[in-house]
């Protein structure tokens, strides 16, 4: 149907005859020349039309916005004065011969160069929001991204296997999506979490470099960078240590921030310990591009007298720290209430500070309604321990060390970005040694921080049933500029760890043996050592494409309620198929399910 993609015309092609097919970007009439910018996937070239070509001329009279079109003609150099030098060919035109409609479009719910629309309306219309030149350009950056990973790993020897979609539950932490069954009514297949255990199992079986560019359904709370589906490049390698598979991921990465991005990583990622990482930034997954930092005071206000310090100080995991911000004495009133306001959200009780005039006047340099709580050996310490300048606002978090960190980690972000100091680039870093299992409140008992096949690291592991806490394990999660982008670790590949982790975390022989019996099973018949890694591409994509929603890399995402506005889906179901399956609906279900409340 055509010679040449829309985009492909330049200068060399003046005086060839073409054929080029499109989109009717948009057409304008002047001075009885009709002109149309024609987009294929490509890009754009204009066509002109003279009134000379009756028939055509005619037919480009009722064209519109998006109209499908088929244009043979000539490439001229377009008349001087005329070149749109923000068009790669705007320098040439297509003078048209012959203009075929090939399809019209109705009147369009929204305008393709529309910035401002609707996320459900374009959700709804997905097939036109994709259309834009900025979605085109996601879509396609997320295709090299993934092209990159694969001829990576297929150079060193991966193989790529596929795993089940309909299976059992794996424990990653969410609600799993649940099938039921036709041929064994009342059961329920699980959609994997992740491909976990199946990865174990090849790695067992002899693939000793496994990958997958895999789906991962997790029934959670969304956010901007949560979807209930979503995509891992999933990999899982024998006879490996930490360093190995830390050492070919910062590879990968290199290669993939050159290809796509053009940017170079640093040659060895920096590395940060669980506690380094949360002490210091209040986080797991701190952005290493703020230059903010939280400094500890606890043990310097145990024994002060102002009561807010002095009894999170003393709590079992309490914890007194500040955060130094350069420049912030001349914030008012009201940003530190609004601040107060936001830190309450993460469970704060209040947000004290301090300015900062001169500090090396003493408390004479300083301003805050905290200071006649303060002692002069409190106050020495929070100039010295916080390196406090002319300038500077802190600001002081004091609660359980959890709630602290929330806050004040959260803070540190949100005055980041307020006060424009998040340095541009990109900033990995590993986050290593982290606590093997935390204490689930709500539940009364241990839970994996990663997942329970995650080995522990062997110096503690005596204490495992006596104080899991201080247990720490073989994980490491990458970090990129405050995203985790990806998680592994090395696995349990010994029955009897794997057995004793099991029943430190409570579960019954029978339990153990009903949900994880096979993969147990599996650990008796020759594991090698093994260990593996998960990385989310949609967070990825969204990165290097500058999005802040992996939504916007995702061909058909759902809205933050689960919801697809394209296809209406989740939907109710007809009888007979809930026949068929021996399912029957409460009736108050039902009738929520009808009223079609989801968007
Ligand atoms: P984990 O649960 O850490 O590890 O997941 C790996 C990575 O997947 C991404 N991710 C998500 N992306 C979008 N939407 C979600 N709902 C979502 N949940 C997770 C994150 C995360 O770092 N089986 C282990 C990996 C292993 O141990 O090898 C796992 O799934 O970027
Ligand atoms: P109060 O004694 O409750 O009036 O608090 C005195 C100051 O300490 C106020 O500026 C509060 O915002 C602050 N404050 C109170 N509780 C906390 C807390 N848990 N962490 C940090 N600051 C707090």
């Amino acid at each position: 149907m055509r010679t040449h993609l829309c985009a492909s015309l330049g200068e060399s092609h003046i005086d060839t005859d073409v054929i080029v097919t499109g989109w009717t970007n948009s057409r304008r009439d002047h001075g009885g020349l009709i002109f149309i910018d024609l987009r294929d996937h490509s890009g754009i070239v204009q066509v002109v039309v003279s009134p000379e070509q009756a028939e055509s001329f005619a037919r480009a009279e009722s064209v519109r916005n998006e109209y499908v079109l088929q244009v043979s003609g000539k490439v001229s150099q377009r008349p001087e004065g005329t070149e749109n030098s923000a068009l790669p060919t705007g320098t040439v035109e297509v003078v048209a011969d012959e203009l075929e409609i090939l399809n019209k479009s109705e009147q369009l719910p929204f305008q393709i160069d529309d910035d401002d629309v609707n996320e459900t309306v374009r959700l709804k219309y997905r097939y036109l929001d994709l259309r834009r030149s900025r979605m085109q350009g996601n879509l396609r950056l997320r295709h090299a991204l993934v092209r990159t990973i694969r001829t990576f790993l297929e150079e060193r020897d991966f193989t790529e296997i596929e795993t089940p979609m309909l299976t059992r539950s794996t424990p990653e932490g969410a609600r799993d999506y649940l099938v039921p069954s036709r041929i064994h009514t009342g059961s329920f297949y699980a959609m994997p979490q992740s491909p976990q255990m199946f990865k174990q199992i090849l790695v067992i079986s002899g693939f000793e470099r496994y990958y997958q560019i895999v789906r991962c359904f997790r029934d959670e709370d969304l956010r901007a960078d949560r979807q209930p589906e979503f995509t891992q490049l999933d990999l899982e390698m024998a006879f490996v240590e930490e360093s190995d598979i830390m050492r070919l991921m910062e590879d990968l990465y290199r290669l993939v921030f050159r290809k796509v991005s053009g940017f170079e990583l640093p040659s060895k990622f920096p590395v940060l310990t669980y506690a380094d990482a949360m002490s210091r930034f209040g986080s797991d997954r701190p952005d290493l591009r703020n230059p903010l930092e939280l400094t500890d005071l606890t043990k310097a206000m145990k024994s002060e007298e102002f009561k807010v310090f002095n009894r999170a100080a003393n709590l079992k995991d309490g914890c007194v720290a500040a955060l130094r911000v350069p420049e912030g004495v001349s914030l008012t009133r009201q940003k530190i209430d609004a601040y107060t306001d936001f830190v309450a959200q993460f469970g704060a009780k209040g947000l004290a500070y301090i300015k900062v005039n001169n500090p090396v006047q003493g408390r004479d340099g300083l301003q805050s309604p905290i200071l006649k709580f303060l002692s002069d050996s409190a106050i020495d310490t929070i100039i010295s321990d916080c390196q406090l300048q002319a300038n500077d606002i802190v600001f002081f978090g004091a609660d359980h060390q959890s709630t602290v960190y929330a806050a004040l980690g959260a803070l540190r972000n949100r005055i980041g970005a307020d006060f424009e100091i998040i340095e541009e680039g990109w900033k990995p870093v590993w986050i290593l040694d982290f606590p093997l299992v935390e204490y689930d409140d709500d539940a009364g008992r241990w839970q994996a921080l990663h997942h329970p096949f995650t080995a522990p690291k062997e110096d503690a592991f005596d204490l495992i049933e006596e104080d899991p806490g201080a247990v720490l394990s073989r994980a490491y999660d990458l970090v990129l500029n405050g995203v985790e982008i990806g998680g592994g670790s090395i696995r349990n590949h010994r029955f009897d760890i794997q057995h004793r982790i099991f029943r430190m975390l409570g579960l019954s022989d029978e339990s153990i043996n009903e949900k994880f019996g096979f993969l147990l099973t599996a650990l008796t018949s020759g594991a090698p050592p093994h260990g593996g890694i998960a990385f989310g591409i949609d967070r990825i994509a969204a990165l290097l494409a500058g999005e802040t929603s992996i939504r916007d890399v995702i061909a058909f995402p759902k809205t933050q309620r689960a919801y697809c506005p394209l296809t209406d889906a989740p939907n109710a179901i007809a009888q007979d198929q809930l026949d068929e399956l021996e399912l029957r609906i409460k009736p108050t279900a039902q009738s929520i399910a009808g009223a079609k409340t989801k968007a």
